[in-house]
């Protein structure tokens, strides 16, 4: 009786995944975690603070604190260790953007069956393209949530003092290359994107001081060429996974060429064949549904496409969050 008490217990577990991600959508949109701070409130303070009724707030953070994400003392509500540090905006770690960019991902996903019949994604609705400046923004916000965690992991693995001069292709924000620079003073750093990111880049990199050693340029990495310099660092960060086999082989191709003897190239992404599997097949599925051609490429092709292109030494690493990071070095 008790296993197939337990065996029920995690299909209902798995079939109500929704419903929890629900809920930490919800609690993020309200900014529950950041109302409540670092302290206890009340359920009335918090109910004004929300704004939101106080009856159904009593039932909604029972759920949370079944997840164990909120701590309840008689009348009294404060954040659990995990919710505090990450998902309250008074945190020097807070990562709630990374999750609000999730809920967007549930449009996509709820296509998955389509999908499937097709083999790749369908055209979105010219609604879902007007909406293309504020997604952006949210987009970027979500990868700097994760890159600020992300890059002091990745830089533990691959200690960045060795290096004077990187490419930071697809760089987002320019969190990585920011992130780098500060540990490395002798760093500078050209974060490579497309053209409707390079103003969030460039601001992100002022508000960093950083603006004489990280350069911001324009471009399209596939058919434009890279910024004219060699460097000692290439990193291509969650970027591969949005294009089909044909096109990384090229673009790492392309990175290899424009390493120094002995420079890095350093790919950070979902891996398939290393990292956490659970999320890595999920980001697989997200690419299928949102991507025309992306998905997560396995830990031997990328190796063997690095090979080829005549780095050596390759050496593969988990990162966290399902993501990992291959490297390799120019030989000549
Ligand atoms: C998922 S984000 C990753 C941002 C950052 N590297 C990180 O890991 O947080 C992918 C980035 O690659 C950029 N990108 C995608 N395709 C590109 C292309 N063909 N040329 C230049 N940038 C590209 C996007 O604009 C976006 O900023």
């Amino acid at each position: 009786m008790e296993k197939e008490r337990k065996h029920l217990q995690e299909l209902y577990t798995l079939a109500s995944g929704y419903q929890i991600s629900s809920v930490l959508f919800e609690a993020l949109r309200l900014g529950i975690f950041s109302a409540i701070g670092e302290r206890s409130v009340s359920l009335k303070a918090l109910a004004e603070r929300v704004k939101v009724s106080e009856t159904a707030l009593k039932r909604f953070l029972g759920v949370l604190q079944a997840l164990g994400l909120i701590e309840h003392s008689g009348n009294r509500y404060g954040n659990a260790r995990l919710a505090g540090k990450y998902l309250s905006q008074h945190s020097m770690t807070y990562c709630g953007d990374l999750f609000i960019h999730n809920e967007t991902l549930m449009r996509p996903w709820s296509q998955l069956h389509q999908c499937l019949k097709k083999g790749s994604m369908l055209t979105p609705p010219g609604s879902v393209l007007k909406r293309y400046p504020q997604q952006l923004r949210r987009y970027l916000l979500s990868m700097h949530a994760a890159g600020r965690i992300k890059s002091a992991l990745i830089s533990r693995a691959v200690p960045m003092k060795n290096y004077h001069c990187m490419l930071d292709v697809g760089g987002g924000m320019g969190t990585y290359a920011a992130a780098f620079s500060q540990i490395n003073k002798n760093l500078s750093a050209t974060v490579y994107d497309l053209q409707p990111v390079v103003p969030h880049a460039k601001r992100y990199i002022r508000h960093c001081g950083l603006e004489a050693r990280v350069h911001v340029v324009a471009g399209e990495c596939l058919a434009e060429p890279f910024p004219a310099e060699p460097y000692d660092l290439v990193f291509i960060s969650n970027v591969l996974h949005m294009y089909a086999a044909a096109e990384v082989r090229k673009l790492i191709k392309k990175a290899a060429k424009t390493l120094v003897k002995k420079g890095t190239l350093l790919i950070h992404d979902y891996i398939a064949g290393t990292g956490n599997p659970v999320a890595v097949a999920l980001f697989d599925m997200t690419m299928l549904v949102g991507t025309p051609a992306g998905r997560c490429h396995e830990q031997e092709e990328l190796g063997r496409w690095m090979l080829s292109a005549g780095l050596s030494d390759i050496k593969t690493a988990e990162v966290g969050g399902g993501s990992s990071i291959i490297f390799g070095t120019r030989k000549k």
